[in-house]
């Protein structure tokens, strides 16, 4: 077996030793990503051993994510690998999220269940077991919010510094109190996300800091890891259509790059189609897949939406998602900041929850079934990325009526629901509750 980088553009494809620390191919400046030679895995077998290890106490079986490491076997020392049991996270039902979506049948993989509240767990792993492979001592990301709070919890587990730079006053306060207690040390850039990735590759290069954005092939190797688990849990049958939201579009290209692996090994016999959402405000793939790309990618210089996870202009991976979407015959939606409040509330109804971002997956479900883009009967997933108390002022203001989106526009709490304050009184809280 064999691992290296290769180049993702098809025009250059140079290839690189797997342990040369490279964000951007040095030849023509592409993104990057793992690939590995080995004899083609017998899928049957694969199946057996990743259910037997599910029945082991053995922390890398009880990952969620290095479980399946035959489909990224990048490390040659598992002892570099940093568990907190990530993955593992559940296949939901949702009748009433159903019925908002106009699908007979919807199902959440929730990774919001994840350690840290969030699906970068599932990449951050993998990036942090590469750190330490390498034998870097600092690692940094940009954020706006999950990715820190995870590279926070991951790099302090594994013994490693974790710098973290984050725009000031745009991220919520659930993902900072994350970082400030898994003892990261903390940067609050007055800039954009995009602005501050600019900012931390130049930090990572003059001080030899490793860079754990999802630029970072490794990050990616582990995203992969939430649609194997999904099909794993579906007995591997596709479904017709997998659904998230979209921001810097590393989850799109780990998504896709996973699908088509198991694809070409046998473990599913199709690809499903992927969907991508959007918010308004922050939606410059959504413009240039519209255009289908005919046009240059143009970046959002001025990114709004109080989805803050994915308030992101300039996405970097955005090549790798152009070419999942193509390969699967997928589609890219965006919604309104009312449609993204309006579904959120309607999958914390369902007894589930979610934070803002993740909302977006109903709100574009229930837009792209209306265009009959998605039919009604269809097989969905949809991927929820973050645990509903990762925002909880968003909440409050939502159900009080409180909640105004960027431009200053009231949302309306059409599924609102008003705490009542009451006197120390039972007659008074009979009547109320009538
Ligand atoms: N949902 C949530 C909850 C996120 O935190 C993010 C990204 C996304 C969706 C979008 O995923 O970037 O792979 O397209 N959050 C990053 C962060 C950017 O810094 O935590 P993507």
């Amino acid at each position: 077996m064999s691992a290296h980088l290769v180049c993702f553009n098809r025009d250059c494809r140079a290839r690189f030793g797997i342990t040369e620390v490279l964000y951007n191919c040095p030849k023509c400046g592409g993104l990057l990503e793992a690939a590995y030679e080995q004899p083609a895995p017998d899928p049957a077998q694969l199946k057996h051993s990743w259910r037997e290890r599910r029945l082991s106490n053995a922390p890398l079986c009880q990952s969620g994510v290095w479980r399946y490491r035959e489909m990224f076997p990048f490390l040659e020392d598992e002892r570099h690998a940093v568990t907190l049991r990530e993955g593992n996270t559940p296949l939901l039902d949702a009748p009433l999220a159903a019925e908002y979506g106009g699908l007979a049948r919807i199902t959440f993989k929730h990774q919001g269940f994840n350690p840290t509240g969030s699906f970068k767990d599932n990449g951050m792993t993998c990036g942090v077991a590469q750190a330490r492979r390498l034998g870097m001592q600092r690692v940094a990301c940009v954020s706006t919010g999950n990715t820190s709070a995870s590279m926070a919890a991951y790099a302090s587990a594994g013994g490693l510094e974790p710098l973290i730079f984050i725009p000031h006053g745009n991220i919520s306060y659930g993902k900072l109190a994350q970082a400030l207690e898994y003892g990261a040390r903390t940067f609050q850039v007055e800039a954009n996300f995009d602005q501050i990735l600019a900012l931390v590759r130049v930090l990572a290069e003059r001080l030899g800091i490793y860079l754990l954005n999802s630029i970072n092939p490794f990050r990616i190797e582990g995203q992969k890891s939430i649609v194997i688990e999904m099909m794993d849990q579906r007995d591997w049958r596709a479904p017709d259509w997998i659904v998230l939201p979209g921001g810097n579009l590393g989850n799109t290209s780990a998504f896709g790059k996973g699908l088509r692996e198991m694809r070409e090994i046998g473990l599913i016999d199709r690809l499903p189609r992927l969907a991508v959402i959007q918010a308004e405000g922050a939606s410059p793939f959504y413009e240039y897949m519209r255009a289908a790309g005919r046009t240059p990618f143009r970046a959002n210089e001025h990114p709004e939406t109080l989805a803050t996870a994915i308030k992101i202009g300039d996405p970097v991976s955005w090549p790798k998602a152009q070419f999942e979407i193509e390969q699967s015959n997928g589609v890219v939606e965006r919604v309104t900041e009312q449609e993204i409040a309006d579904a959120k509330a309607i999958i914390g109804k369902s007894g589930i929850g979610c934070e803002p971002a993740s909302a977006a997956t109903l709100a574009g479900i229930r837009k792209l079934t209306a265009a009959g883009a998605i039919d009604g009967n269809a097989d969905v997933v949809a991927v929820l990325t973050g645990n509903v108390l990762k925002d909880p002022d968003y909440i409050f203001r939502y159900h009080t009526g409180q909640l105004k989106s960027p431009s200053g526009a009231a949302i309306e709490p059409h599924y609102g629901n008003q705490p009542v304050v009451v006197p120390n009184d039972p007659d008074r809280i009979t009547e109320l509750i009538g």
